[in-house]
């Protein structure tokens, strides 16, 4: 089959796929994407539809059957978490979508915002729907201007359409607002709790948890928090049903996951793989990676943005799958995969993340606060025995999942190319300095 191309005009960058099943498969065939009737058109709100036929506890079956993992990086299966929200008794109950994407590398939330908004939007309805929530937010990050505004026009035309606002589909008690809000640009805003701190008009700072945000979320109340990605696969999984979901993908792990390749990979941009789809074929496949640009051989990937793991070549060989990126010590996280050639100097690919990790640590607790400068100067001349010592302590006693994922990268390439920081530490410095530059 001939690889579809996607070309986003404003950013004159394209977009391939060869097999458009689920979440790409309305991206480009719009003249307006925040037209409802559009929408409508292209099969638009089926599941929504379906979702109020059903029994409550059944539409919720079908998203555990589809066995969703969350695709904002921590992949926790969503048909748990909406089975733990439901059976909250406290109200009201809101419904967050965690638009922050600010892990480097990952651009596909984006995609989804300024291409197909309203999957994104019929997901939080039908949330919103089976928990009986009045209020939804949606939180873009701020640098996605483009993307705010079309989920503003379409949220408006939605609602004109009564498939928002009051009385939706006119189901009587059937009433959401939808709320678009947007940050200051920290990265630690997608955090789901500070994320919360955040709309609540409060310092973008983690909360202490437990309690969980399914318990004391927003205003303190039962809330869901998901990331675009996952909403926008709901639809997808009540009009196919949740079984035709999970057979898309593995048993690990249900669907089409949006790849974001980057880096020296030849063809960069959002792909759509099918779960279970061989790593070799993602990462060397015409239709996907491609290899790399440079055609020099790639000597590593980093996964899921700056707090993944880096995976060698020797760790590459099984599926583009949950639990086979577990089995070989990586995680699938954002769909980010950052593909690096031999050209690149490693130590210093990973002091650059631990930099980054320094820069964004809100600062609220020590070992993420302190932790990260410690990890930064031990790449800057320490013992590779200190810096090891560092990481475990920055992973174990971080409060939030900052710091805890701050040591991922050095860590994977301390355990598999530890030679490589011997020979800097026994040279004393590892390149450009930081603190001077
Ligand atoms: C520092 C940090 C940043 C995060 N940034 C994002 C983000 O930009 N987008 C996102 O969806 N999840 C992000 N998360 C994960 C969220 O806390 C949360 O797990 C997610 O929104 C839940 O949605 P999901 O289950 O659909 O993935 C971040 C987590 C941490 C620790
Ligand atoms: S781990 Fe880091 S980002 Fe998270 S609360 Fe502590 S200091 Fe803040």
């Amino acid at each position: 089959m001939n690889p579809l191309i996607y070309n986003i005009g404003h950013q004159n960058t394209e977009y391939r796929t060869p097999r458009p099943r689920v979440l790409l498969k309305r991206v480009g065939c719009y003249q307006d994407p925040a037209s409802v009737e559009e929408y409508l058109g292209l099969g638009g709100f089926a599941g929504l539809h379906r979702v109020t036929e059903m029994e409550k506890t059944q539409a919720l079956d079908e998203i555990d059957i589809a066995m969703l993992r969350g695709r904002g990086g921590a992949a926790y299966p969503a048909g748990r978490k909406w089975k733990h929200l439901f059976g909250m008794k406290a109200e009201p109950k809101y419904i967050v979508c965690n638009g922050d994407e600010g892990e480097p590398g990952t651009f596909k939330d984006r995609l989804l915002l300024e291409e197909d908004p309203f999957s994104v939007l019929e997901g939080m309805l039908i949330a919103a729907y089976i928990f009986g929530a009045e209020s939804a937010y949606i939180f873009i990050r701020g640098e996605y201007r483009r993307a705010q505004e079309l989920f503003r026009r379409a949220v408006k035309s939605a609602e004109e359409a009564g498939y928002a606002g009051e009385t939706i589909l006119g189901i009587p008690g059937f009433s959401c607002r939808v709320y678009v809000v947007s940050g200051a640009g920290a990265y630690v805003c997608g955090e789901n709790s500070a994320l919360l701190n955040t709309i609540e008009g409060r310092t973008g700072r983690p909360r202490v948890k437990p309690p969980h945000l399914a318990e004391f979320g927003l205003y303190l109340k039962p809330t869901l928090v998901n990331n675009v990605e996952s909403f926008a696969c709901v639809p997808a999984i009540l009009t196919m049903g949740g079984r035709a979901f999970l057979e898309l993908g593995t048993e690990d792990g249900g669907g089409t996951k949006l790849v974001c390749l980057s880096g020296h990979a030849k063809n960069r941009g959002v792909f759509e793989a099918p779960l279970g789809t061989p790593m070799r074929e993602v990462l060397y496949g015409s239709h996907y990676g491609g290899g790399t640009a440079t055609g020099r051989p790639i000597q590593f990937c980093h996964f899921g943005g700056q707090s993944g793991p880096i995976g060698f070549p020797e760790q590459l060989d099984g599926l583009f799958s949950y639990q086979d990126l577990w089995d070989e010590g990586l995680a699938m996280g954002t769909g980010a995969v950052v593909v690096m050639d031999d050209s690149v100097d490693l130590v210093e690919y990973v002091r650059q993340v631990v930099a980054f990790f320094v820069h964004e640590s809100c600062g609220k607790c020590t070992p993420c606060r302190v932790g990260t400068m410690r990890m930064l100067e031990c790449l800057d001349g320490g013992s590779v025995e200190r810096l090891e010592e560092i990481i475990e302590h920055v992973t174990n006693l971080s409060a939030c999942g900052l710091g805890q994922t701050a040591g991922c990268a050095v860590g994977c390439a301390l355990k598999y190319r530890r030679e490589q920081f011997e020979r800097r530490a026994l040279n004393g410095v590892s390149g450009i300095d930081f603190h001077r530059s």
